[in-house]
């Protein structure tokens, strides 16, 4: 991995990534809304943004939340709310979509390459056990259905691009500490490591597909 855009660098998974791949000497761009006003959930901003760069051997998009202003992931039916789950697809599934919008330029044409988008378990529909969540849980499984066509896509331009979807663990930061309760999380730099381990061992076969943190696939 040589030249990697990071989109989200001012979260703690897209930080701690980054970190990791500059402390190996990698060429990292990193854009997040914060340091750059990039807005994932805009397209004329996400256009801005990627204006002109790459090629990169990976793109990763580590952009997304589970509170939106004050809408938490609902705890039942009845607190579904119409905008909430609204806001909920405009950043946890189109904002993706408008970063994969890019992919056929931002990744070289000829060589292996990784597209990775941080999606969650959660977002799994066959590993959902326990209800409730319903609008960041339908978002990210709508993420997991457009890297999975993405991937086809991809595939026939881009004969060694490889794009995924991945669940990074549960870890430790703004996104997860008000819902931790006594559930164990990794800290953002172990889950860096983690994530760039199954990035680097990800083969042609892989893309389209949704992987956890150890490289194992999660049911869709
Ligand atoms: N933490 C976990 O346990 C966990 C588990 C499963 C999946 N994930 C997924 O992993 C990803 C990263 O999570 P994290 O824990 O690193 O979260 P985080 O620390 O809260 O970071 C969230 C990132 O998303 C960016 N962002 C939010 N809204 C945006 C927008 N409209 N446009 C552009 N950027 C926007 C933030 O940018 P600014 O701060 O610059 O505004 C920040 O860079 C998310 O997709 C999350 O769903 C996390």
């Amino acid at each position: 991995m040589e030249r990697v855009l990071i989109i989200g660098e001012s979260g703690a998974i897209g930080g701690a990534v980054a970190a990791h791949l500059r402390g190996q000497g990698c060429e990292v761009t990193g854009l997040s809304r914060s340091a750059d006003g990039l807005d994932v959930t805009d397209g004329a901003s996400v256009a801005a943004a990627l204006e002109g760069l790459g090629p990169f051997d990976l793109v990763l998009v580590a952009t997304g939340a589970l509170e939106i202003g004050e809408a938490g992931p609902e705890k039942a039916l009845r607190d579904i709310d119409g905008t909430a789950m609204a806001a909920q697809f405009a950043l946890n599934a189109i904002g993706p979509a408008l970063v994969l919008r890019h992919a056929a330029d931002l990744l070289p044409r000829e060589g292996r390459s990784v597209f990775a988008v941080l999606t969650a378990r959660v977002g799994s529909i066959g590993d959902n056990r326990l209800g409730g969540w319903y609008s960041y849980r339908a978002a990210k499984a709508a993420a997991n259905q457009i890297v999975h066509g993405a991937a086809i896509e991809l595939g026939r331009s881009h004969k060694q691009a490889i794009c995924v979807a991945l669940h990074p663990g549960t870890v430790q930061s703004d996104l997860t500490a008000k819902y931790l309760g006594r559930h164990p999380a990794v800290p953002p730099a172990e889950a860096a490591e983690n994530l760039l381990n199954v990035i680097g061992n990800l083969r042609s076969v892989d893309s389209g597909g949704f992987f956890d943190w150890r490289g194992e696939r999660v049911e869709w």
